[in-house]
């Protein structure tokens, strides 16, 4: 069978085809001269798999794109404490170039806008780099983010330093500001070298799905970006990274973003898929139209908006009985027919799965309640069993809640079985007495085995027990 992926990308390419809107960036020559009829598309999954259509390796200069990266890198160089101190998070309202400081701070507005992500360049590698080294770690960083070796477009950085004066105007401003400490041409000649680093749509998409996969490197496995500081990437992509359109592409679009006067968007859906558009024609606002009318689509075709509730936490958890009878072994005597409540999570577990949990296992196993009818049915049950089976995995709030209901359980002297053949239950929990642990097995044959002694069997049985 072939995907129907790539012919869903292709058509949404068909679809925006006839968008006439827009034109390409006037203020860079190499931009102006743009082919404004091609038209690209990726998307990569954060398990490495990458769909495209299109002109999809038709190189371009990722430009403003860049900014993302660049604001990580200054993070894990200079540390977030001083990159806040000289940079603002909050959306400015304002176009791109706008030679504006925060009232009160004297600090860019954010790193999106070209005040802020001057000076996020100037806080890459250290305050006294030199601006060689400074764009060697910018081109090496995005290189291993593409997963390819990227090359400076040197027409493209010739031809913007040309007509840089207003970048220039910035950086001056900026050094008057006592925000950049460093020459200011040469900061703003190696961020000119940062915007003019050319890619393609499928180098974006894989860039966009390592910010989607906690800063790991979908392909290569290598973690590059620290989690702490994707979640500071993404925040600003949402709030600022389409500039004075955020509003609008928040609520139409809902996935943190960041577009380039080159025509080219980047679209990161944490934990699930990183998308890349390229067209060069843009509105005023200086991002790509088509670019934008194909996130659009994607956004509302596949259901990717971030505020779209895809798992309701209601269903993370499933609560079955089972009757062992036991076997010729301890523990019980034989024929003895005793209940275990058999708790099933699913899926990436949070609080809200965690808190449903421990809300289910008091219902079922805790008193009853003359409140609600049905509580404490098995309060007498021989033993509980939570299953992690299909648990893909347990944030660490939940970790600890469903340690602390396990912890509980053991100090009312339960037997208490872990069915956890994926390991995703933190080993160290333990009741207070020394004998007390909960048993960790692989399986619910296991589980089983242990509850009703070996020969036990199943009078009355539930999912695969
Ligand atoms: O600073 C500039 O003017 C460009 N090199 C980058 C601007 C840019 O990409 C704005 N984004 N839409």
């Amino acid at each position: 069978m072939k995907s129907p992926i790539p012919d869903y990308l292709a058509g949404v390419l068909e679809k925006v085809r006839p968008i006439e809107r827009g034109a390409p960036a006037g203020y860079i020559d190499t931009l102006a001269r743009a082919d404004t009829s091609k038209l690209a598309v990726a998307i990569a999954m954060v398990d490495g798999n990458l769909y495209s259509a299109g002109d999809d390796r038709v190189e371009f200069s990722i430009q403003s794109i860049s900014k993302a990266f660049v604001y990580a890198l200054a993070i894990e160089d200079s540390g977030l404490e001083r990159v806040l101190e000289k940079i603002g998070v909050e959306p400015s309202g304002d176009a791109f170039n706008e030679l504006s400081l925060e009232k009160g701070t004297n600090r860019p507005m954010n790193p999106m806008i070209n005040a802020g992500a001057i000076t996020a360049h100037s806080l890459v590698v250290g305050p006294d780099a030199t601006a060689e080294q400074r764009t060697d770690r910018i081109l090496k960083a995005l290189s291993r983010l593409a997963g390819r070796e990227l090359h400076v477009d040197e027409e493209v950085y010739e031809s913007e330093l040309k007509d840089g004066d207003r970048n220039m105007g910035i950086g001056h401003m900026l050094k008057a500001a006592g925000i950049i400490k460093c020459n200011p041409q040469e900061v703003v000649r190696g961020y000119i070298r940062q915007c003019s680093i050319n890619v393609n749509v499928r180098d974006l998409a894989m860039m966009a799905a390592t910010l989607c996969n906690a800063g790991v490197h979908p392909v290569t496995g290598e973690s590059i970006i620290p989690q702490r500081s994707v979640r500071q990437v993404l925040s600003v992509m949402t709030t600022c990274g389409m500039y004075d359109a955020a509003g609008d592409w928040v609520s139409n679009v809902g996935i943190p973003a960041k577009s380039g006067v080159a025509g080219g968007i980047i679209g990161a859906l944490p934990g699930q898929v990183g998308l890349a558009a390229f067209s060069p024609k843009l509105d005023e606002r200086g991002n790509s139209v088509r670019g934008v009318a194909i996130c659009e689509k994607m956004s509302s075709d596949m259901g990717l908006h971030m505020m779209e509730a895809s798992q309701i936490a209601r269903a993370t958890v499933r609560t079955s009985v089972a009757t062992i009878v036991a076997g010729e072994c301890e523990p019980h005597n034989r024929n003895c027919q005793r209940e275990v409540v058999i708790f099933s999570l699913r899926g990436a577990v949070r609080f809200a799965g965690s808190e449903r949990l421990s809300r289910a296992i008091q219902r079922e196993v805790g008193d009853p309640d003359p409140a609600d009818p049905g509580s404490g049915a098995h309060a007498d049950a021989c033993a509980i069993v939570l299953s992690f089976r299909d648990v893909y995995s347990l944030s660490a709030v939940a970790q600890k809640v469903i340690g602390e209901v396990v912890r509980r359980l053991l100090l009312e002297d339960r037997s208490v079985v872990i069915v956890d053949p994926s390991h995703v239950f933190p080993k160290e929990v333990k009741g207070d007495k020394d004998a007390q642990h909960p048993v960790i097995v692989q399986s619910e044959g296991e589980a089983r085995d242990h509850i009703g002694g070996r020969g036990c069997s199943t009078l009355q049985k539930t999912d695969s027990w």
